[in-house]
């Protein structure tokens, strides 16, 4: 099959930003526009305070906004939640849904979370589905199963009509500067990829797969450049202008 995916880089702050993070927007912009073009579709997720903010300050070097989560219901008496129309209304065009910190935090379930990302495309948003194993599932020889249950549970039936994208977050890679082999990444994402394939068909062969977890500008060139890594989700390193910067770059 030779389908071409354009990469995708996502930028996950997490609960870190201010306003004067906007700065690092500034400074990640210049580099953007500076030499070539990137080869990847660049999307910041940053707390939604200032989600409107990077949106609008993105906008002119190219750089999409994303949120972190929404509700799977478009309004209502959900205090402290967020609506997928509300993300989109900022300026969203992506949103990070089922991130492992918040199945954990929260207890989200699949159920919830494949809500979640149809009240995103119903708001015209891209969602990011998260999966991936803790540590004792994969030490149990589970990786493989534990991912694709997630899956069949968190992506919509619609996703075979809409743009989505897969992001492979192993949950003990996560902000620990562990990663797992080329081997195990290029496994997974190819177990992904015939999943979602089985699933959608031609359309499960374009929806982008990222791998997040540890992704730095000192692994990112060889962790992106393996089959069916369409991309990254970033947390750490992109918090950093120049880190973020040298990671796009390695597509
Ligand atoms: P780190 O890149 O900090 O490991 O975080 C990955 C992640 O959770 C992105 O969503």
């Amino acid at each position: 099959m030779t389908t071409t995916i354009t990469p995708l880089i996502a930028g996950n702050w997490k609960m870190n930003g201010m306003r004067a993070s906007l700065d690092e927007l500034t400074t990640l912009a210049g580099i953007m526009t500076t030499g070539d073009a990137p080869r990847a579709v660049v999307v910041i997720c940053p707390p939604a305070t200032i989600l409107a903010a990077v949106a609008r300050q993105g906008a002119s070097s190219g750089i999409l906004a994303g949120g972190q989560d929404c509700h799977p219901s478009a309004a209502g008496p959900h205090t402290g939640d967020i609506a997928a129309g509300m993300l989109a209304d900022a300026g969203a065009q992506y949103v990070i849904v089922g991130h492992s910190e918040r199945r954990a935090a929260y207890g989200e379930s699949d159920d919830l979370v494949r809500a979640k990302a149809e009240a995103a495309m119903g708001a015209g948003l891209k969602p990011i589905i998260c999966v991936g194993e803790t540590e004792a599932e994969r030490d149990a020889g589970n990786a493989e199963a534990v991912v694709a249950s997630q899956l069949a549970g968190s992506v919509p039936e619609a996703a075979g009509q809409h743009d989505v994208v897969v992001a492979y977050e192993p949950v003990w890679a996560i902000g620990t500067g562990r990663t797992p082999s080329n081997d195990e990444i290029a496994q997974m994402h190819g177990a992904i990829r015939r999943l979602l394939v089985d699933r959608f068909g031609e359309r499960g062969a374009t929806v982008q797969i990222l791998y997040g977890g540890s992704l730095k500008p000192q692994n990112a060139r060889e962790i992106l450049a393996l089959d069916n890594v369409n991309g990254g989700l970033v947390g750490g390193a992109s918090l950093l202008a120049k880190d973020f910067a040298t990671i796009i770059s390695a597509v």
